[in-house]
């Protein structure tokens, strides 16, 4: 058969499929009964972007299945042939639909299925990082399951994310593969059609940060194309289904690489049988550039690991978490101070005879890094140490939580019996800083200290009165006391018109870029996506306008946003990304308005979920009346100043609110003289429809409901 043969086969075969299934479904459940993936505002996402329709109800799913055969046109031709390989998709994600009909299908599964809109959203920032350098769809069966769970692996190793259909799922279990969303290896599901759950997630990121409008569907293929990092390999014999899947991979513009022989098109369907060769082919293929650095320590290093989380069964040592004091400086140092790539450990190692038999090592440790660099600025400290944390992480086998004085660290035994020991968290500090802030840091050196003494007497003498001094500074940033903002226009590589403008009372919305960040960035990276704006006088400093703002925002997005006011809601809001923290939102019956954060999946006060609110806004377009912003910004003086500031905030979810509750509380009454100002909040525990949350604000006086009438 040829190979256009092949996809219309496995199409057809999966038309049929469909409407069998979708006419079981009506007959099952009748035809208003409703159809729906959980947690996303996209209904049936590809049907949703390939064709603008909504699909509600089984009885919407018949036309949809006319226009899936409608794109089977079965002509000996390329490129429809690739149109029928779309037809496989939207079968397939038809198909996966009524299989959730009956509860979760995914619920006693490896896979996980269906990929809820705030993960996607979570992603967002460490995709234009560069953090996540691309995304491996892994499909089939192996026959050669340790070559298999090495390229998973070295995939993990990379960074990317790596989603998996089919068997290989337990081969690589099997063959010791960490899996899971913390170590971005997503098993999807055993199905072939469960390969629909990512197709789902590379439009929905059109959708979300492209803000691609819905029927367009050459634009979803050009963003797919040319901003999702995506391809495919597949393992073992290729069926009819596979191939035809594989057509609508490569119609996304994702090539797909096969490790059996296939009838080749260049650079979209290839074969790569020598499976040590898969990676390196795949990437280069997808045209995907790692940065690598390499570090001398006994177990892998990969932003990768950064989720995992060490238990108390499979600890080896701990640090701090209460039982210990633990602390973590970056200090600035003269050139001639240190010593670059010294790493020292004053005190007891882990391997110390003194903790033979012990069930877990517990040490006191101070972390101090010193760095030198002609261009290091003393306000980079902080922005170095934040990445203590990270870096630490990145280790598979460590732990790192908290920062400053309240750092807690442990390692596992699998990390301990490789072989790592306490200066390899050194030796990882120092090569990270070295890397990735070359720009800044010439000479670095690294000293931890595990007696009791020293980790006591230097945090009294050195560590505290630098946080000390950091804090007043922080304290004294405000918009009013600096000539410069930045831009940041990082996520410009998904949502190619959004512009952050970055204060230090206002983050990035992402909650990642802080002021000093940002200026860090533009240190590091001159010409990068951080570029100073010189405020100069304000044309309005209560909402926030200026003129070097507006030019700056107009130059940055090309043209696509002209004004931004900073401070304001209503008129002019910043653009959303789609990757933002929070998401804030007008309830006008409570004169004021509510925040959601992305972990929270149940519904708000005005009927809506995160998911549903993100939707009213992103992909780099203003939407007055919704704004994404970060959770730090809701602490802000400045947050929707224009609008009467903070106390506009009547609702947020319990856990958000306790987070945010010392910052509030401080700014308000502050600004306000309201005290505990936090209290006056509803939070679900409280309640989430609209009277209730009105009675409760009420009976608490709250601010918002004496203020002018937000709109
Ligand atoms: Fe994206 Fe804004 Fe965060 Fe920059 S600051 S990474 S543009 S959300
Ligand atoms: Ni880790
Ligand atoms: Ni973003």
């Amino acid at each position: 058969m040829s190979l256009t043969d092949l996809i219309y086969a496995g199409s057809n075969a999966v038309a049929g499929l469909t409407e069998g299934a979708v006419n079981d479904a009506i007959e099952k459940y009748g035809e208003s009964h409703t159809v729906g993936y959980p947690d996303t505002a996209y209904f049936l996402p590809i049907i949703y972007a390939a064709t603008g329709v909504k699909i509600k109800t089984l009885g919407d799913l018949p036309a949809a299945v006319g226009i899936l055969k409608s794109l089977i046109t079965n002509k000996e031709d390329l490129g429809d042939a690739l149109n029928a390989g779309l037809a496989t998709a939207v079968g397939a994600e038809i198909i996966e639909a009524i299989r959730y009909l009956d509860g979760d299908p995914y619920a006693n599964d490896a896979g996980i299925g269906f990929v809820a809109d705030p993960i996607i959203r979570s992603l967002g920032v460490p995709l234009v990082t560069g953090d996540i350098p691309g995304i491996a769809v892994l499909l089939g069966e192996s026959a050669d399951p340790a070559a298999l769970a090495a390229i998973v692996k070295d995939y993990q190793e990379k960074g990317l994310l790596t989603f998996m259909v089919g068997n290989i799922i337990e081969q690589a279990l099997e063959a010791g593969v960490k899996m899971g969303l913390d170590y971005r290896v997503i098993p999807l599901g055993h199905e072939v059609t469960s390969v629909i759950h990512v197709v789902s997630v590379a439009i929905r990121a059109a959708l979300i940060f492209g803000g691609i409008e819905p029927g367009k569907l050459p634009e979803f293929l050009t963003y797919t194309k040319e901003r999702v990092p995506a391809f495919v390999n597949t393992f073992g014999e290729l069926n009819e289904v596979i191939v035809s899947v594989g057509a609508g991979a490569i119609a996304l513009g994702f090539p797909v690489i096969a490790d059996v022989p296939v009838p080749e098109v260049p650079g979209a369907l290839m074969t790569q049988a020598d499976h040590a060769k898969t990676v390196e082919f795949s990437l280069e293929a997808r045209e995907i550039k790692i940065k690598v650095t390499k570090i001398d320590v006994p177990v892998s290093v990969a932003s990768a690991f950064e989720g995992e989380r060490v238990r108390k069964d499979t600890m080896f040592a701990e640090f701090g978490g209460n039982k210990t004091k633990c602390w973590e400086l970056v200090k600035e140092a003269d050139l001639s101070e240190i010593e670059d790539h010294k790493i020292t450990v004053v005190g007891p190692e882990i391997d110390d005879a003194q903790f033979d038999g012990a069930d877990v090592v517990r040490l006191p440790l101070g972390i101090l890094v010193e760095v030198a660099g002609k261009n290091m600025q003393k306000d980079f400290e902080s922005v170095l140490e934040r990445r203590i944390h990270y870096f630490t992480n990145y280790i598979d086998g460590a732990m790192h939580v908290g920062q400053r004085n309240i750092a807690w660290i442990r390692l596992t035994k699998e990390a301990y019996e490789k072989g790592f020991r306490l200066k390899h968290i050194g030796e990882v500090l120092y090569a990270k800083m070295r890397a990735d802030f070359d720009n800044v840091v010439d000479k670095c050196q690294v000293t931890l200290y595990t007696n009791l003494e020293d980790v006591e007497r230097l945090e009294e003498e050195m560590v505290k009165p630098i946080y000390a001094k950091r804090d007043e500074r922080l304290n004294a940033l405000t918009d009013e006391s600096v000539d410069t903002f930045y831009t940041c226009t990082l996520c410009q590589s998904f949502a190619p018109s959004h512009v952050c403008v970055v204060t230090p009372e206002r983050l990035g919305l992402c909650g990642a870029v802080s002021w000093l960040d940002s200026k860090a960035t533009k240190e590091l990276d001159p010409a990068g996506p951080s570029q100073p704006i010189e405020k100069g006088e304000a044309v309005d400093a209560k909402i926030g306008i200026w003129e070097a703002v507006n030019k700056t925002v107009a130059a940055a997005s090309q043209g696509a946003v002209e004004r931004v006011t900073l401070y304001s809601i209503l008129e002019d809001p910043m653009t959303s990304c789609g990757c933002f923290e929070c998401i804030c939102g007008i309830m006008p019956e409570a004169n004021g308005v509510v925040i959601v954060n992305r972990e929270f999946s149940e519904i708000s006060p005005v009927g809506m979920t995160f998911g549903e609110l993100a939707s009213m806004t992103g992909g780099g377009v203003q939407t007055p009346g919704f704004m994404g912003h970060g959770r730090h910004f809701i602490g802000s003086k400045k947050f929707m100043s224009a609008e009467g500031g903070l106390t506009r905030i009547v609702w947020m979810p319990k856990e958000l609110k306790d987070d945010v509750a010392e910052r509030l509380n401080k700014a308000a009454f502050e600004l306000t003289g309201v005290e505990n100002f936090v209290d006056m909040v509803c939070d679900e525990t409280i309640a989430t429809d609209s009277e209730a949350v009105l009675e409760f604000l009420e009976a608490k006086g709250h601010p918002a409901l004496a203020m002018d009438p937000i709109m």
